[in-house]
């Protein structure tokens, strides 16, 4: 078995102990690189000033070595904070409002990719598999290849891929198309991903499908596939069964009393749509008034990505729409709209998840999304809540007993907040059913295997006439 080689932007180091930080990813991927031996590359978190050198240091672990890089502070102002979360992250999400294309950006992304490929090359083993991760790192690839590597190299990209006019918005995309033409195997989250990239290679030219899921572009075949990601179903239901005993999770049960609660659980980005659920919440209670009182949305939203100014603005937006809300419909006995700014441990939020009666997750643009993963996973089998899911998350396309809604059609989604709050209890297990079994099976550690069973089989290479079947 090849030795594992992978490269994302942030590596979840595990502690002083050797645990793994909690995550089904991490997990996943921590119990891959320990069967096969391997190495686990990328930031290291910590910023040099620019003048210094980037550092390098290596961490042994049993079968895994971490090797991580420091940036400088314009690194990460060009390559993170600029390029890859201020031009590909809103331009994935469709987002072409939010796109700011900046020359020197540009060139801190490509610098920086260079920089992981010059660390990278020499740890690398004839054969080793490569698998690279997320939007950060489209163009590594291409930079080991003209570095002479010959590896199998894997990328899978954890956002949704745009159709070919938005892509084509961007100065560099040709680059772009090419970086991912230079890997072995593309996964996506969804076949409409797929159907996007395909669509990009058909319209400029660049490239075509010779089989199925096996493209050629720039004289190389490679796959493009469909591997959902997921999380670890079993492992996350037994800490929501377990979260009962958790102090906080008591506390919360307490404060709530017989009110129905609603969770809504993101990350601080524009992408969730949170301000559109806000309204979606506040038209649900203003049009039931008989649910006033009776109903707690509970709206917890770690800050993320805060040295990028369309996130810092958006924190001030949700915050003040949150306090206008509640200052309008509150009664001196309850608040509407319980908005926590700052993250939540697992166990805690798994109990939560538990507690709510309705799982509202409605993303304008995502990936996959975990949470509503999460949301069935830890629901009670014989009393299960109830999964409101934008159609345009990812994990719409699998988890077929949630209630689809449109994320922009406030009405729409104020009525599945009331048709989930009075679902009966048949309904509710039999959606729940649909959904679970699912989960169980199609795991993150399945995703893994799925994945790595497709990079180590399938030759890729330059292409023939020969391979053009
Ligand atoms: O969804 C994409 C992603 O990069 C995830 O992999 C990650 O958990 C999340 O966004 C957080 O982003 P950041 O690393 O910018 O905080």
């Amino acid at each position: 078995m090849s030795r594992l080689v992978v490269i994302s932007n942030r590596v979840p180091l595990p502690d002083k102990s050797g645990t793994a930080p909690a995550g089904g990813l991490a997990v996943a991927l921590q119990a891959a690189l320990e069967e096969r031996g391997g190495v686990w590359m990328g930031w290291s978190g910590k910023t040099t000033t620019s003048r210094e050198r980037a550092g390098f240091h290596i961490h042994e672990h049993g079968k895994i070595t971490y090797a991580l890089v420091d940036l400088s502070r314009k690194d990460l102002d060009e390559y993170y904070a600029g390029f890859a979360n201020r031009v590909l992250w809103p331009l994935c999400h469709y987002r072409l409002d939010l796109t700011e294309y900046a020359r020197k950006d540009m060139a801190g992304y490509f610098r920086v990719n260079r920089l992981f490929a010059h660390h990278l090359a020499p740890l690398i083993k004839p054969d080793d598999m490569i698998w690279v991760h997320d939007y950060h790192l489209i163009p590594l690839a291409s930079e080991l290849r003209q570095m002479g590597l010959k590896n199998r190299i894997g990328f899978f990209l954890h956002i949704p891929w745009p159709p070919a006019d938005v892509l084509f918005t961007l100065p560099v995309h040709e680059t772009i198309m090419r970086g991912l033409a230079s890997h072995d195997v593309i996964g996506f989250q969804t076949s409409h991903d797929v159907e996007n990239f395909a669509g990009c290679l058909r319209r400029e030219g660049i490239g075509r499908e010779i089989g199925k899921g096996l493209f050629e572009a720039y004289g190389h075949a490679f796959r493009a596939e469909v591997f959902p990601i997921s999380i670890d179903t079993a492992a996350f239901a037994h800490v929501a069964q377990n979260a009962q005993r958790h102090a906080m999770v008591q506390r919360m049960q307490k404060s709530l009393g017989d009110r129905d609660l609603i969770i809504g659980v993101d990350r601080l980005d524009y992408s969730k749509g949170i301000t559109n659920r806000i309204e979606a919440f506040e038209h649900f209670i203003t049009n039931n008034p008989g649910s006033q009182g009776k109903v707690t949305f509970l709206q917890i939203t770690p800050k993320s990505r805060s040295e990028v100014p369309e996130y810092e603005e958006m924190q001030r937006t949700v915050a003040e729409l949150a306090g206008r809300v509640n200052g309008a419909i509150s009664a001196v006995d309850w608040v509407p709209i319980r908005y926590v700014n700052r993250s939540i441990g697992r166990n805690v939020l798994a109990g939560l998840y538990r507690m709510a009666r309705v799982g509202l997750v409605t993303p304008l643009r995502d990936g996959m999304n975990l949470v509503a993963k999460e949301y069935v996973a830890a629901q009670r089998s014989e009393d299960p809540g109830v999964l409101i899911l934008s159609r345009f998350a990812g994990a719409a396309r699998e988890l077929d007993g949630a209630l689809l809604v449109n994320p922009y059609d406030i009405e729409a989604v104020s009525n599945a907040i009331a048709r989930a709050l009075s679902m009966p209890l048949e309904a509710r297990r039999e959606r729940w059913n649909q959904m679970m079994p699912h989960l169980l099976e199609h795991d993150v550690s399945r995703w893994c295997e799925d994945f790595l069973k497709v990079l180590a089989a399938e030759p890729g290479g330059s292409t023939g006439a020969d391979q053009a079947a």
